[in-house]
């Protein structure tokens, strides 16, 4: 698995988690940024991740913000993306296994590092189960192209 990770100034410590995590579980992965201490404009860094994911340059995207709200926002606006908002480990699993959601948001003015690890390494671990989900998600895409 090939994963895209940005942030903004607002999420630069989980950024920096994140990336120990994976690299303790060997996952590949590149960083777009912020190299930040100022304020930056996180569809700067949401959008142009979103787009490496839904070309299929990587398989998975993780964007951090304050809230994680900008960022979901912006990568949802890409055709193909199922971004996650998520701050605890029972929703990681779950958009995982129903929504295939092919990137992950958090902020980082929400929770902190500590829970972050642990919802990414959820999000990254578990498998989407298919079946009638696929059916869900198809809709989605159906909806993405009729447009
Ligand atoms: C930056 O101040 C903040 O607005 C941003 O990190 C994020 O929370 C936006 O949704």
């Amino acid at each position: 698995m090939k994963v895209a990770i940005a942030s903004d100034h607002g999420g630069v410590n989980i950024r920096e988690e994140i990336k120990s995590l994976m690299d303790e579980m060997g996952i590949q992965y590149d960083d777009f940024g912020c190299e930040c201490d100022t304020s930056v404009d996180y569809p700067d860094f949401a959008l142009p991740v979103a787009q490496k994911v839904a070309n299929g340059e990587y398989d998975r995207g993780i964007l951090i913000c304050g809230t994680g709200i900008g960022m979901s926002i912006a990568a949802n606006k890409v055709n193909g993306i199922r971004c996650a908002l998520v701050h605890d480990v029972f929703s990681a699993k779950a958009t995982r296994q129903h929504n295939d959601s092919n990137m992950l948001a958090m902020g980082e003015r929400v929770i902190g590092p500590g829970l972050a690890r642990e919802i990414a390494l959820a999000w990254l671990e578990t498998e989407f189960e298919g079946g009638r989900h696929a059916n869900r998600i198809g809709k989605i895409s159906d909806y993405e192209k009729s447009k």
